[in-house]
């Protein structure tokens, strides 16, 4: 049987968000919509997907939106059920037998549930996927059995030709999804248990609930020699000898971008600003503050750093402040969220010799 996917992203998401809408939102590093494009685009029973856009919004994200060759891109319409309509009218004169119609705004749908919807509609002109709610539920006051009120998930599947007939009879009135067709009409619908994961979002606390934390470590190492500047956390530490490096040698904004490219997986600072012509002689701080801008762009946030700064001298004591005040101020977070430690090799290895410093950090992320 030929299956066509619909997904629905033409929304406004005003409950979610003013500014960005929902389904353009990055979740864990990837745009809401680009989770049911993958699914979709990974089921080889489903040869077309239809991606509802309003283009004015589409503009922005285009390129950062998966492409796939069996995705037809079409401009949405006023309300849902409008957007729905106007994606079964442009497979009129193809001859997909079902339709599976989803929310982009259900970034959690597993490749499982969709099989399974599959399998059902086989024998089943609606399938929709169903889970039972866990509040009290009450309506005008009298309270209903929570076990019988059922919520409704997308994506739900229907036999083309009976969708496309319910939508044209129900023109007029207003419905939030497909299975309403059914239920008005008392047709049959073959209810299956949905997912608890597979949530609509809708508000800005859908997305908290799922906040991902990650983690990422840098290490670096730099020559002490005499001539040579010493900067430590983007701070001139006065000494008799410096860091030599391509750049200004600091090993604590290298080890620190380091970890913040490793934590999401941004690949690592010597492919980022490699041994060129171009980054000789710059200040490192330059460097954070573009991978802090990177981040703010992909809605990166920073939970904690910590950072141990190895060197047998000189004594970073009275420093670790400064530094610590310094690095809070270019990644826009507070001092609290940052810790500078020292730490000496007890004169063992190159580094207690004097002859280097190094350094290592850690830290942790998250996305708003
Ligand atoms: N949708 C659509 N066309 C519309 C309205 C909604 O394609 N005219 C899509 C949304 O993009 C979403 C899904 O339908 O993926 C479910 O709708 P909803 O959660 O209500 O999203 P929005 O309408 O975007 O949000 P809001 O109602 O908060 O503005
Ligand atoms: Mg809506």
């Amino acid at each position: 049987m030929s299956y066509c996917a619909i997904i629905l992203a033409a929304g406004k998401g005003h409950r979610y968000s003013k500014t960005v809408p929902k389904q353009y939102t990055l979740f864990d590093n990837e745009l809401i919509i680009n989770y049911s494009i993958k699914i979709f685009s990974e089921i080889s029973s489903i040869k077309k997907i239809i991606l509802v856009i309003n283009k004015q919004q589409f503009k922005k994200f285009k390129n950062q939106v998966y492409k796939n060759k069996k995705i037809t891109i079409i401009q949405g319409g006023k309300e849902r059920k409008d957007s729905v309509f106007l994606a079964l009218s442009k497979l009129k004169r193809s001859n997909y037998k079902k339709v599976l119609i989803h929310d982009a705004a259900r970034p959690f749908l597993k490749k499982k549930l969709v099989n399974k919807i599959i399998k059902f509609s086989k024998k089943n002109e609606a399938v929709i996927p169903c889970i039972s709610n866990t509040d009290t539920i009450v309506f005008k006051n009298k309270i209903l059995d929570r076990k019988k009120v059922l919520s409704i998930q997308t994506p739900q599947c229907f036999s083309y030709k009976k969708i496309f007939f319910l939508h044209e009879e129900y023109k007029n009135k207003k419905f939030s999804d497909e299975s309403s067709l059914f239920f008005y009409k008392n047709l049959a619908v073959k209810k299956i248990l949905g997912d608890h994961n597979n949530i609509k979002i809708t508000i800005k606390n859908d997305i908290i609930h799922d906040k991902k934390i990650s983690y990422g470590i840098g290490y670096d190492i730099h020559k002490l020699e005499k001539n040579y500047k010493l900067y430590l956390g983007g701070i001139y530490i006065p000494y008799s000898m410096g860091t030599v490096g391509h750049s200004d040698g600091d090993p604590v904004i290298h080890a620190l971008i380091d970890s913040l490219l490793g934590s999401k997986k941004l690949g690592d600072i010597g492919t980022l600003f490699p041994n060129n012509k171009k980054f000789k002689n710059k200040r490192s701080t330059i460097f954070l503050k573009e991978i802090i801008n990177l981040l703010k762009i992909k809605s990166i946030k920073i939970n904690n750093i910590d950072i141990n700064i190895i060197a047998q001298q000189p004594n970073l004591k009275k420093y670790k402040k400064i530094i610590s005040n310094n690095l809070s101020k270019i990644c826009n977070i507070s001092e609290k969220q940052i810790s500078v430690k020292g730490k000496t090799t007890d004169r063992l290895g190159n580094i207690g010799k004097n002859k280097a410093i190094a350094c290592e950090v850690i830290t942790s992320v998250s996305n708003n």
